[in-house]
Parts: structure tokens; C-alpha cells; sequence
């Protein structure tokens, strides 16, 4: 053993210790993600109540309105759930940039790979990044108008925007990309994460694909569905586009008026006049 006080120092490695934070960013980014893709299966299923009639989708709305509840319609409630989830998306987003290739030197690089190995999941991986970027912009416009007129939610209020505000083909060109994104992206989080991994980890990831694949299809079927009924909607009612839809049976009670009570008739007129 080197004890004497002249003898040079040992040079010792440098002891850095691993920092956790990239781990912890990856779980976050996880946890975001399965957040916003299991909310996108919700928010499909409510807004094609219009599906099953107006009354239906009325009634979805103002159930999140807290009508049901309060007694009467706070739309404000709307917003404050529409700027939760807008939180999340902006975490989510954030998170995800530190994947994106950042330079054409980069790009290049990963466009190489994915033409070279031709590896099925690189290549979900490769749409995902793309469909994500879209989402930033897409995504933003209708987080913004539920955000900001959550009162005009409605069978005859949101068909109004989709056919007479012309939001169809926002979004027409949305649902594609949020049904792939989110379709990957979960079936990328079960394989990461080793969900419903059984003894044989191919045949566990073939059965995770055939089910990302069907569930992609439904949500489109069923988006595509849901938008024509708006769409078919909204040309009806363009002639009063603006009308807030009231079920009947919601409708105030007017009191029958008596022969007294009832306003004298405005004489009929010409055909010339009108
Ligand atoms: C709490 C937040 C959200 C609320 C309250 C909401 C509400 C609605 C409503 C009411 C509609 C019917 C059309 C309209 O009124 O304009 C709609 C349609 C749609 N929303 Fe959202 N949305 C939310 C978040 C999102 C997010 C985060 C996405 C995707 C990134 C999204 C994607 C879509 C798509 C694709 C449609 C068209 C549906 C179809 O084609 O069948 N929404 N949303």
C-alpha cells in the first residue's frame, strides 16, 4: 500500500451518478399519453350520442354542464375541463419534442433507418411523431373554441360550426390523425411497458396489433359516422344557423292564451306587399 505523504495521487474514475430525470420524463410522457388516449375513447363515445338523436346529444351536454345537478347550465364548467385536458396536451407535447429529430442531418438519419430495416414498429413510430406534430396545430383550434364557447356546445350548435363555420374538414383531417396517433401510441405503451405480456412476447405483440388495428377501425367507422350526422344536420339547419336546440319536452310550458288575451291578428297581406 502507497502510504507515503510524496508518493503521487491515485487517479480515481469520476463517480457521476446517473441522473433519474430522463426516466422520470419517459414515465410522465407515459402517463400523459395514456390520459389523452383513453379520454379520446370517452370523448368519441359522447360526441356520437347524436348517433342515437339530438335529444341524446343534448342531454350528454348538459350533463357536463352540470344541469342535471345545479339545476341549470354552467357551460363554464365545460371550459374548465376543456383547459384541464389542454394542460395535459401541452405537457405531452412538450415532453415529446425531445424525441423529434431536430435537423435535416437527423432527419435524414432516421428516414434511412426506418427504409433500411423495414421494422413494423419503427415505422408506427415514424407516423406517430408525424400525426403528433399535426395534433399541435389541429388540436389547438378546437381546444380553443370548446374552450372559449362552450355554450354553443349542441346538436344544432355543433353542427352549425361543422357545415355553416366550415370546421368539417379541420375536423375531417383531425380524427385521422388523433385516431392514428392515439391508436399507436397506446399500443406502443403496452409493448414499453410489458402490458398483457404472456410466456410468448411475439405472439402477445402480434395479438396487440390485430386489437390496435380494430380499435383504430372503430373509432374511425365510428367518427366518420358521427361527423356525417353533423354535417347532415347542419345543412338542414343552415337557414337558422345560430338556434339553440331545446327538446320539447324541456321546452317552458307557455299558458294557453284566451281568445281576450291573444294579440289581434296582423291583417293578412297582399301577395304585393310581401
Ligand atoms: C375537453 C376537451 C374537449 C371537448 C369538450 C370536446 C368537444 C367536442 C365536441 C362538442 C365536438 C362536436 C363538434 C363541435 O361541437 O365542434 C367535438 C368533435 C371532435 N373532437 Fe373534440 N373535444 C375535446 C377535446 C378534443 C381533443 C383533445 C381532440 C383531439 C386531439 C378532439 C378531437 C375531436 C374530433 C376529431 C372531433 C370530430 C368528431 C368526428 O369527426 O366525429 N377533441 N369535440
Amino acid at each position: 500500500m502507497n502510504s507515503s505523504p510524496h508518493a503521487a495521487p491515485v487517479a480515481r474514475p469520476m463517480r457521476r451518478r446517473k441522473s433519474r430525470w430522463p426516466a422520470r420524463l419517459d414515465a410522465l410522457q407515459s402517463l400523459s399519453g395514456l390520459v389523452l388516449g383513453l379520454f379520446m375513447w370517452g370523448h368519441m363515445l359522447f360526441v356520437s350520442s347524436i348517433l342515437l338523436g339530438k335529444d341524446a346529444m343534448w342531454t350528454v351536454t348538459k350533463f357536463f354542464e352540470g344541469y342535471f345537478v345545479f339545476g341549470r347550465s354552467l357551460p363554464a364548467l365545460v371550459s374548465v375541463v376543456v383547459a384541464s385536458i389542454f394542460a395535459i396536451v401541452v405537457l405531452h407535447a412538450l415532453l415529446a419534442m425531445r424525441k423529434f429529430p431536430i435537423n435535416h442531418h437527423q432527419l435524414h438519419n432516421i428516414r434511412e433507418h426506418i427504409n433500411q430495416f423495414r421494422h413494423g414498429d419503427t415505422t408506427l413510430w415514424w407516423w406517430q411523431a408525424v400525426t403528433g406534430f399535426a395534433l399541435f396545430f389541429l388540436a389547438s383550434v378546437h381546444l380553443y373554441v370548446m374552450m372559449t364557447r362552450p355554450e354553443t356546445i349542441g346538436p344544432y350548435g355543433s353542427a352549425d360550426r361543422i357545415w355553416t363555420d366550415r370546421f368539417w374538414p379541420l375536423y375531417l383531417v383531425l380524427l385521422f390523425a388523433v385516431e392514428l396517433h392515439g391508436g399507436i401510441g397506446l399500443y406502443r405503451l403496452a409493448v414499453k411497458w410489458g402490458w398483457f405480456a404472456g410466456a410468448d412476447p411475439n405472439a402477445a405483440r402480434r395479438r396487440l396489433k390485430t386489437l390496435k388495428w380494430a380499435l383504430t377501425a372503430f373509432f374511425l367507422a365510428l367518427g366518420l359516422a358521427t361527423l356525417a350526422a353533423y354535417v347532415k344536420i347542419g345543412i338542414a339547419h343552415a337557414p337558422r344557423a345560430g338556434e339553440v336546440y331545446t327538446p320539447v319536452w324541456a321546452q317552458p310550458e307557455v299558458p294557453a292564451q284566451t281568445p281576450a288575451q291573444a294579440p289581434a291578428q296582423a291583417p293578412a297581406q297582399s301577395p304585393i306587399q310581401k
